[in-house]
């Protein structure tokens, strides 16, 4: 069955090595800066460094590639971690990421440097479960009641009961998630997250509780938000 890990003994699985992937290569239009989103100061330290100090103080990963516009090679190198340059689309450099990790690596972390905020809790809730053979993502609960739109009208309201909004990190078994890219790369399928790709495989992935403070930093607003947050305003 595609994304199982079998015949795995706890000896063996504390001796597989664990990879994260960092995309921090887009350019950010929705936050209208100059500056690539991931190099936005957050109370003056780049936005990619909070989530690069995440996986590089949580003692399972021993891989860590950070996936960063062409332009920002040159500035930006630490013996801590692998730096790539990423590609015209989050999913393209997701790949030029998987690309630069050990192939020894059995599980990946995928990660959005968009998501600054994200706790060791919550990885050590996605190891939980990824560590028994399962593809996992964080997700949180919609709060929000959803509708499906044709044009500005309704076609229909989903029920909220079943509806998840899906976070980073997303973790998988790497020959899964390479098998998965290789499917959409076939299929010239695009998804905005890694589960999507993971699906169309027939392979289940769980949902993990998130953390409703893991937000994502799209416009100026959430800038704002997240600073608040760090000083311990909201
Ligand atoms: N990303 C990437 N390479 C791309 C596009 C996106 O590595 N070609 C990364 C972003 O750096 C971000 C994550 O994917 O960490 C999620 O993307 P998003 O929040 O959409 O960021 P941007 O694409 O930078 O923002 P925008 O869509 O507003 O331009
Ligand atoms: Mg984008």
């Amino acid at each position: 069955m595609p994304g199982k890990l079998t015949g795995s003994s706890p000896t063996t699985t504390a001796k597989m090595k664990c990879g994260a992937v960092i995309v921090a290569a887009g350019r950010g239009e929705r936050l209208k800066n100059t500056t690539p989103k991931a190099f936005i100061p957050l109370r003056s330290k780049p936005l990619c460094q909070y989530s690069l100090d995440a996986f590089l103080s949580y003692p399972k990963i021993t891989d860590i590639v950070l996936v960063i516009p062409e332009e920002k090679l040159s500035s930006f190198s630490d013996p801590k971690f692998k730096v790539v340059a990423g590609g015209a689309s989050r999913q393209e450099s997701v790949f030029k990421g998987l690309s630069a990790l050990e192939c020894d690596t059995a599980w990946v972390f995928v990660h959005d440097a968009a998501r600054p905020l994200l706790t060791a809790d919550l990885l050590d809730r996605l190891w939980e479960s990824a560590k028994n053979g399962k593809n996992c993502i964080a997700a949180w609960p919609i709060s929000d009641t959803v509708k499906l739109a044709q044009n500005t009208t309704i076609a229909k309201t989903l029920d909220r009961q079943n509806l998840w909004g899906a976070q980073t990190p997303q973790v998988f078994l790497t020959s899964v998630l390479k098998e998965a890219y290789a499917k959409a790369k076939k299929d010239n399928f695009t998804g905005t997250d890694e589960a999507s790709l993971v699906e169309r495989l027939g392979a289940s992935v769980e949902l993990v509780v998130g953390d409703p403070w893991n937000l994502k930093i799209t416009t100026p607003q959430d800038l704002k938000l997240a600073e608040l947050i760090l000083e311990n305003k909201l």
